[in-house]
């Protein structure tokens, strides 16, 4: 049996008005993939923190190599060989490939305060071609893809001889192709004798590399277990703490009149003469593979770029709207992937970010009415099981699922005709998942129409009645439910035409 490099024992961790954790246990071995799963919330990145020395614990133990240790920085865990890879890179930009993973670190010529250069890139290269990582040592950072960035951070933890490294929620950004480098890579790390923790809300990601894990349900530790011996419902069912009993609760709705309808819609290579119409009653679900335009279709759409040519029109009005700040009078709502970048304001609260797109809703006279902002906030914070202690909490103390739960709450509220979900479930865990399908049914039932853009296939074939699928810019075709598979979707996906397409 591989040998226990780290054990946390009894860790607790408290917030103003939350327990973040309580006796939390974690245990890893030498050369073990180790998923930490539970729901938005747990408390997984929060214990990931105290490993990596980013937060103290308020208790509990942490043993290292059958150690006792206190870890009282990021510094300090970096030398004891644990490697912490953020969401956010914590690369510096101009740098190189090699100057970054060296960097604080960078070889000296012998006897001299100057950086031997030719060292410092020969070294970066052998620690790449150790990873199998084929890079220019020379290429600055903002150059590469996210992908590739995480791939410097890990050699980065490499060249630290780093003996644990902790991935939260590393494929939440990646294409299928990225996802299976690093997939790649992590097997050659761990086959090295590196033990990962490895934290995602993508089930089948834990049955493809995971070899343990354990299960957190608010804060404390349900169970770790080999990954063989469990299956999607065992996981689901500890997480949750009750069975799910239906992934995707879609509800068939009559197809009403026809509401929105996108004509010749053109921008750059982007977007190629794209046009579809949106029926009352309907999810429409807009797939592909990264880059091929769809976000790109939602943005002009939105008004957030200008477009070359194309008609919008809605309920049977032309709109010409060129920024967002129209587009949301005219009653059309863009939910955004990027909730840091364009969805919500992390230093307000909850109840302010609820309400932030639909002022004129809670205002009385020219001041707002506080009371009816923390009425909507509250309701949208049960509907959706927003884990907080009170509408009062500022949204950079969520964690990121519950953040993204905010962006949704927010345009729910706006009271939109148009609402276009852009990868809304993106960092959700399974059982949150399900409320936003249902309040998707909720929409539609409304008279909302809603337009899902998603990466993963199951919940478009899932929730959606009509499958457009596009290819380097163009819609290469539309699938109905009925007739949709994942074969189809992939078929017309990678720019083929259908055999026998309608
Ligand atoms: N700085 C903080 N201030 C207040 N509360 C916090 C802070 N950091 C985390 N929390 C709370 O601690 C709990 C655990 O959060 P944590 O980020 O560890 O969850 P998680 O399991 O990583 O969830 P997700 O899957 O959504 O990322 C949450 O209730 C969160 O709101
Ligand atoms: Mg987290």
């Amino acid at each position: 049996m591989a040998e226990i490099i780290l054990e946390m024992r009894d860790i607790d961790k408290s917030f103003p008005g939350v327990q973040a954790l309580r006796k939390a246990q974690l245990e890893l071995k030498r050369g073990e993939v180790h998923c930490l799963l539970g729901e938005n919330g747990a408390g997984k990145s929060t214990l990931m923190k105290i490993l990596s020395g980013a937060q103290p614990a308020d208790s509990g133990t942490i043993l290292l190599e059958g150690k006792e240790l206190h870890i009282n920085s990021p510094y300090h865990a970096q030398q004891l060989g644990i490697s912490m890879i953020y969401q956010e890179f914590n690369l510096s930009p101009f740098l190189s490939v090699g100057e970054n993973i060296f960097l604080g670190r960078e070889p000296k010529r012998p006897g001299t305060p100057f950086i031997h250069w030719s060292k410092l890139y020969s070294d970066a290269a052998a620690i790449l071609k150790r990873i199998r990582v084929d890079m220019d040592v020379k290429q600055p950072v903002n150059e590469l893809s996210v992908a590739q960035q995480q791939m410097v951070e890990i050699a980065k933890a490499i060249s630290v001889n780093a003996k644990i490294i902790v991935m939260d929620e590393p494929s939440a950004t990646l294409t299928d192709h990225e996802l299976q480098a690093l997939f790649d890579l992590i097997r050659d790390v761990q086959q090295q004798g590196i033990g990962i923790i490895y934290i995602s809300h993508r089930l089948e990601e834990v049955f493809e590399i995971g070899h343990r894990c354990t299960i957190m349900r608010d804060g404390e530790h349900v169970a770790t277990e080999n990954v063989a011996d469990l299956d999607r419902e065992d996981i689901i069912r500890m997480m949750v703490g009750r069975e799910l009993k239906e992934e995707f609760p879609k509800e068939l709705f009559e197809r009403g009149k026809e509401r929105l309808r996108v004509e010749g819609l053109k921008r750059g290579k982007v977007i190629k003469d794209v046009s579809f119409s949106l029926h009352e009653g309907e999810i429409v679900g807009i797939t592909g593979l990264v880059g091929a335009g769809r976000t790109e279709v939602a943005r002009a759409i939105f008004g957030a770029d200008p477009v070359d040519g194309g008609t919008i029109t809605l309920d049977g009005e032309k709109l010409n709207v060129r920024s967002p700040r129209e587009a949301i009078s005219k009653g059309i709502g863009l939910l955004t992937e990027d909730r840091k970048g364009q969805g919500l304001i992390l230093g307000m609260t909850i109840r302010e970010n609820t309400t932030l797109a639909n002022l004129t809703e809670i205002a009385n006279g020219p001041f707002l009415n506080r009371g009816k902002e923390r009425e909507v906030a509250k309701k949208y914070v049960d509907e959706l099981q927003i884990k907080t202690p009170s509408v009062d909490q500022y949204v950079q103390n969520l964690s990121g699922g519950n953040q993204q739960k905010v962006v949704l709450a927010k345009w729910l509220f706006t009271q939109s005709k148009v609402l276009i979900f852009d990868e809304p479930t993106r960092g959700i865990d399974v059982g949150a998942k399900v409320e936003i399908y249902k309040l998707m049914n909720a929409l539609v039932r409304k008279g909302v129409v809603v337009i899902m853009i998603s990466s993963e296939l199951p919940e478009i074939l899932g929730m959606c009645d009509r499958i457009l699928v596009m290819h380097e810019g163009q819609l290469k075709g539309e699938l109905q439910r009925n007739e949709a598979t994942q074969e189809k979707i992939m078929h017309l996906a990678t720019g083929q035409q259908m055999a026998a397409a309608s």
